[in-house]
């Protein structure tokens, strides 16, 4: 069964335009049932899925949507709670981000949260890169629950840079019994079909 966990951060952002930062109030529809998150791919029923991302302008937003649209799965938007402006995201410029990835201790405080998150087993975990890596809000999304025995599968949008410095940091930040698969980077001109036979195959080669 195909659920979207966290319906209105993605109306408000469709509504605000690519260029507009996330919202931050809580809605009580975020809490999953997650009653039947079991995925059927292929005609199989091998894996319960939940993908779950990160977007500051919308671009993994679409790439998530691929994924969440072409396999059986559930969908989680990581809203930050203190929304990033369109001056936050000035990187260089010595703001907000910049600051936060000059300091690894920081971690920023994310809206709702899963419940139910035992019942998956996969994970496609979907962010910007951001100083070649993924953002700190990222790394509260992976200190937040125990993805122990899950498999992680990355995947990112950038401007130019790789992804693989990312998945090694993420890495770093979960249990050694979690496998994370190397991921892929995605353009922002990435079609369905391509995002879609991706996943399919990640799906098929756990
Ligand atoms: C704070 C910040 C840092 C960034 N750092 C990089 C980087 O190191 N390498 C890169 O290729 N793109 C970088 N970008 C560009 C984003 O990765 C790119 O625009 C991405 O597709 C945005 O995704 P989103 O629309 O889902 O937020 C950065 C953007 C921001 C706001």
């Amino acid at each position: 069964m195909k659920k979207t966990l966290l319906l209105w951060p993605l109306l408000a952002l469709t509504a605000c335009g690519p260029s507009e930062t996330n919202s931050t109030s809580v809605s009580s529809s975020l809490t999953p049932s997650a009653s039947d998150p079991t995925s059927e791919v292929g005609g199989s029923t091998e894996h319960s899925v939940l993908v779950a991302y990160y977007s500051a302008t919308g671009t993994t937003e679409k790439i998530a949507g691929y994924i969440h649209d072409g396999i059986d799965s559930d969908l989680f938007e990581i809203v930050p709670v203190d929304p990033y402006t369109s001056e936050d995201l000035d990187y260089y410029s010595g703001g907000r981000c910049d600051q936060e990835n000059a300091d690894d201790s920081i971690r920023p405080e994310i809206v709702g949260e899963i419940e139910g998150m035992d019942s998956y087993d996969v994970i496609f975990l979907g962010y910007p890169i951001w100083y070649g890596k993924a953002p700190k809000i990222i790394w509260t999304f992976l200190e937040s629950y125990d993805f122990s025995s899950k498999v992680i599968i990355p995947f990112c949008t950038s401007g130019s840079s790789g992804i693989s410095a990312s998945v090694s940091n993420i890495q770093a930040l979960v249990p050694d019994s979690t496998m994370v698969e190397e991921g892929r980077r995605f353009s922002g001109s990435s079609g369905a079909a391509e995002v879609v036979r991706w996943a399919e195959g990640q799906l098929a080669a756990i």
